[in-house]
């Protein structure tokens, strides 16, 4: 059976690492416009620095929770069957033990050259705000958080597509469905077949676009999904 998981920061939530919009979530204190837009990044770097280095630090005071580990293990059952793609930018999937994740919105730990394209591992090193080093590769002072911001394309749509079009169960665990193209990955996956499922907390915008849904923590519902899933494959 071809399964893609999508997740999103209810994923995250019983690690520790704040939402974006349940009460308390990240976007109540920021201004989208003001840190996560290209046009945030070319007024105000410091700014737009600031907000994911605080977010990178907070890394380090968070572990993966049972829901990453069960992924993990569905992915030691299933092999390539799996498609893990994720809304997040945090590294618990792989702490979790899951080796092939999707990052669609890019990653924390990762950073985009301007000059050259290229990803490269976050500076261990860094001076100060925004004060990074240069391109390992190409050498141009250019580096910026690897992080898809609003207006910017995600990464890796066609493969994305191609997963969802070939699966048999397509599950959306932890995301509102706010934002889009995720948001639009049930439908897409419904309109070439595949059974639909969602874990989240609540029901999300788009929790009636599903087959099935259950809600409750990640935590608890994401590993009884699994190890039933496990136990009859
Ligand atoms: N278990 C399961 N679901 C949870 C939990 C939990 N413990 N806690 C919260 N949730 C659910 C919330 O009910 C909500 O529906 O997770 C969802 C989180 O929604 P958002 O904060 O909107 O996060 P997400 O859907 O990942 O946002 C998508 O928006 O701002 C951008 O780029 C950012 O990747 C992000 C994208």
């Amino acid at each position: 059976m071809r399964v893609v998981v999508l997740t999103g920061a209810g994923i995250s939530a019983e690690s520790g690492v704040p939402t974006f919009r349940d009460a308390d979530g990240l976007w109540e204190g920021h201004r989208v416009e003001d840190v996560a837009t290209p046009e945030a990044f070319e007024r105000a770097p410091g700014v737009v620095h600031a907000f994911y280095d605080a977010r990178r630090e907070a890394l380090d005071t968070v572990e993966p929770n049972p829901a990453h580990h069960a992924l993990a293990r569905l992915e030691q059952a299933l092999g390539d069957d799996l498609f893990l793609v994720t809304q997040n930018i945090d590294d618990l999937h792989e702490r979790g033990g899951s080796t092939r994740v999707h990052h669609m919105h890019g990653e924390l730990r990762s950073a985009l050259c301007l000059g050259c394209d290229a990803h490269v591992p976050w500076p261990a090193e860094q001076g100060g705000l925004g004060d990074l080093p240069p391109c390992p590769r190409c050498g141009s002072c250019a580096l910026r958080p690897d992080v898809v911001w609003f207006g910017e394309v995600p990464y890796g749509m066609d493969e994305i597509l191609g997963h969802l079009a070939e699966a048999d169960l397509f599950v959306s665990v932890g995301t509102s469905g706010a934002v889009y193209p995720a948001a639009g990955f049930v439908q897409y996956a419904r309109a070439h077949g595949a059974r639909t499922l969602e874990l989240n907390l609540e029901p999300s915008e788009g929790s009636h676009l599903f087959h099935d849904a259950r809600h409750g923590p990640a935590g608890v519902l994401v590993p009884e999904w699994v190890d039933t899933l496990t136990r009859r494959s």
